[in-house]
């Protein structure tokens, strides 16, 4: 049986030789496809993998038809957005993703980058201190819950808005539960994203939200790009010039945003939030083992299709 590793933005090594035990000690063979530079190369490898471990790699309909034997396929990592379910779930093949395994490392990069534009992009003049501000965490998942541990020991007040999460669970971490985004974007200092790009989030952060946040606020957007509304955010960030975006994914229209927003905005060029080494030994160790689990003994936990 062959794993694939397939991953434009490779593992760390060390995280690759955790993969690569638990693959072999089951008896099965490892393969690594990393930092490809074309669709055709991962058509090609795939042709004859039983499983495959990616990240943020797309995975559509035609990488699906071109892996025959492909049984299953594991996101190591939190967002499978970029996996075509339809398609997998119609040629019988099980997708997984490894949830909580990077959610630290994204929480610290949201830290990372807030300290950075908090003492204007480190250019030598006067800014200002984390602690005391409000920050407002959108969705309250797995990193969510990371970023509202690491505010308070900044000393920061910290609140949160999920659809989908109980405000007893919120608060009973000592987070103040808002019930609604509005309420959050209008009452935060800082906001930070951590919803998933679905069909109902997408463009969903724009101008009616946009709107709402106090002078001097700031967006931090650690989770997709495809939540954002560009076009409103590019308006908004020419009508307010108190107003800062930070963010892990490098938006479409970049040249346009570094132009409005100088001195305001800064995208990482590739997104880094779950680029550390622990990050990538626990989710890759656990894609691995999840991809034994389910070969040798059917287990189906993690299953997103
Ligand atoms: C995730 O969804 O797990 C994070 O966005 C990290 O994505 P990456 O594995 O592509 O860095």
């Amino acid at each position: 049986m062959k794993v694939l590793v397939a991953t434009d933005k490779p593992f760390a090594p060390v995280a690759i030789e955790g993969i690569r035990r638990e693959v072999e000690v089951a008896g099965f063979s490892l393969a690594l496809l990393e930092k490809y530079s074309s669709k055709e190369q991962l058509l090609e490898a795939v042709a004859d993998a039983e499983a495959l471990i990616i990240r943020s790699d797309l995975i559509d309909a035609e990488v699906i038809a071109a892996a025959p034997k492909l049984k299953i396929v594991v996101r190591a990592g939190a967002g499978y957005d970029n996996v075509d379910l339809d398609a997998a779930s119609k040629a019988g093949v099980c997708v997984m993703n490894t949830p909580g395994q990077n959610s630290n490392a994204v929480a610290e990069l949201v830290f990372g980058l807030l300290v950075f534009a908090f003492r204007n992009f480190y250019n030598g003049s006067s800014g200002f201190e984390l602690k005391g501000k409000r920050i407002g965490i959108h969705a309250y998942g797995n990193v969510g819950r990371n970023v509202a541990r690491i505010a308070k020991g900044f000393g920061m007040e910290v609140a949160a808005y999920d659809a989908f999460c109980p405000a007893a669970s919120i608060e009973a971490d000592g987070v103040k539960a808002l019930p609604s985004a509005e309420e959050l974007y209008a009452s935060c200092d800082v906001v930070s994203l951590h919803i998933p790009a679905t069909e109902q989030t997408k463009k969903s952060i724009g101008k009616i939200l946009l709107e709402k946040m106090p002078k001097g606020a700031v967006l931090v957007n650690t989770a997709r790009k495809e939540v954002i509304d560009e076009e409103a955010l590019l308006l908004f960030m020419k009508e307010r010039p108190d107003f800062k975006y930070l963010t892990d994914i490098l938006p479409a229209n970049d040249a346009a945003m570094q132009e409005a927003g100088k001195g305001r905005y800064f995208s990482t060029p590739k997104k880094m939030g779950a680029q550390t080494a622990e990050a990538n030994i626990n989710a890759g160790i656990a894609a691995a083992q999840q991809i034994v689990d389910f070969l040798k003994n059917g287990n189906e936990s993690f299953r997103v299709n």
